[in-house]
C-alpha cells in the first residue's frame, strides 16, 4: 500500500464530494451525501479552507480528507473522514498528524473540533493525539404541543446583523457553527429574532418543520432564550421543532429543556488540543 498526504486543493470538487459521501455512508448520525455544488457552502459553514485542508491518497486514489480552517489564533477541524476500504490503514493518523504539525508550525494555539460522543473510532483517534474532552453539545426535538406562555415580541433582525450580534455577544465557548462567521453563510430564507440578551436563527418549512440554526443567550440564566423559544412555538404551533447537536448547557440547552424539548439520543462534545508547548503530533 502507498499512502500520500496532499493538499485538498489538488482534488476536484466532484472527487472530494464523492469521497465525503463514501466516508459518511452509514454514519452514526445518518448518512450524509455531498455534492460538488454543495461543498463550497458546507466548507464556509464549517469555516474550512481548501488551502489548509488535506487529503489522503491510498494506492493512487483519494481515500480520505480533513477540512481545516483558521479562527484567530486557533484552527478547527470542520469535518474528517476516511473511506471504509482505507480504515485501519493509518491514513486517518497521517491526515490528523499532518494538520496538527502544520497548525503548530504556523503558531496556532489550539486545534478544536466537535465529535459525537458515541463515535468510538473518532474519539479514540482524537484522544490518542492529546485532544481533551470539553463540554457536551445537545440536540433536541419537540413535537407539536400546546404552549403555556404569553409570548414576548422579539425584534426581527436581518441575518447580517444577527451575524454581527453573534460576533459581538456570543460567549467564548459558542460552537463555531452557531457563531457569527458561520451564520453569514446560512440560507437567506432563515429568520432571526433578538430579545434582550438572546438571539435565535431558524428556518421553517411546511415539509420539514422548524430547524433552529442558532440559539444563544449571553446571560447564563437563559431567561431571554426561553422567551424566544416560547415565541417560536407560539408562531409555529403545528410544526415539529428540531435543534441540531450544537446546544451548550450554559448557552441555551437548559432553556430548551425547560420549554419541554426532548434531548436526542446522540450528542456531540467539544474537543481541544492545546498546541502551546506540546510535544510532536504523531504519537509513538
Ligand atoms: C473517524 C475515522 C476518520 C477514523 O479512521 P479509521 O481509519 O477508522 O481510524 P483507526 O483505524 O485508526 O481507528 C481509530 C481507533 O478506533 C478503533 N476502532 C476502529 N473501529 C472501531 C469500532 N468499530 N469500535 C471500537 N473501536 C474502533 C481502532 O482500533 C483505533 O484504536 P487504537 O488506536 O486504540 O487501535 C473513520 O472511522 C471515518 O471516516 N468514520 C466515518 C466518518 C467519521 O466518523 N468522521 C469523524 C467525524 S468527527
Amino acid at each position: 500500500m502507498t499512502l500520500a498526504i496532499v493538499g485538498a486543493g489538488q482534488s476536484s470538487a466532484e472527487d472530494l464530494a464523492a469521497c465525503f459521501t463514501e466516508a459518511f455512508d452509514g454514519y452514526l448520525a445518518g448518512s450524509f451525501a455531498m455534492t460538488a455544488q454543495a461543498l463550497p457552502l458546507r466548507l464556509a459553514r464549517w469555516g474550512a479552507e481548501l488551502s489548509m485542508s488535506r487529503c489522503a491518497v491510498v494506492d493512487g486514489a483519494l481515500a480520505g480528507f480533513v477540512f481545516v480552517g483558521r479562527h484567530g489564533r486557533r484552527r478547527r477541524v470542520g469535518a474528517m473522514g476516511v473511506c471504509p476500504a482505507a480504515r485501519g490503514s493509518g491514513a486517518s493518523r497521517a491526515l490528523l498528524g499532518t494538520v496538527v504539525d502544520e497548525a503548530r508550525a504556523a503558531g496556532a494555539q489550539a486545534l478544536e473540533l466537535e465529535v459525537f460522543a458515541q463515535n468510538v473510532p473518532a474519539l479514540k483517534l482524537y484522544r490518542s493525539f492529546g485532544f481533551v474532552d470539553g463540554a457536551p453539545l445537545w440536540g433536541f426535538v419537540r413535537e407539536p404541543a400546546p404552549v403555556d406562555a404569553t409570548p414576548a415580541t422579539p425584534r426581527a433582525m436581518a441575518l447580517a446583523h444577527a451575524a454581527d450580534w453573534l460576533q459581538a455577544h456570543g460567549p467564548a465557548q459558542l460552537p463555531y457553527q452557531q457563531g457569527g462567521e458561520s451564520m453569514r453563510h446560512v440560507d437567506a430564507a432563515a429568520t432571526s429574532w433578538q430579545l434582550g440578551t438572546a438571539l435565535i436563527v431558524f428556518q421553517a418549512s411546511q415539509q420539514v418543520g422548524v430547524t433552529v440554526l442558532a440559539l444563544v443567550d449571553a446571560d447564563p440564566a437563559q431567561r431571554d432564550a426561553r422567551r424566544l423559544i416560547d415565541a417560536l412555538l407560539v408562531a409555529h404551533p403545528a410544526q415539529t421543532v428540531r435543534v441540531p447537536q450544537l446546544m451548550h448547557d450554559d448557552i441555551a440547552a437548559r432553556a430548551l429543556r425547560e420549554a419541554g424539548f426532548t434531548a436526542l439520543p446522540l450528542h456531540q462534545i467539544q474537543m481541544r488540543l492545546d498546541l502551546r508547548g506540546c510535544p510532536p503530533a504523531n504519537p509513538a
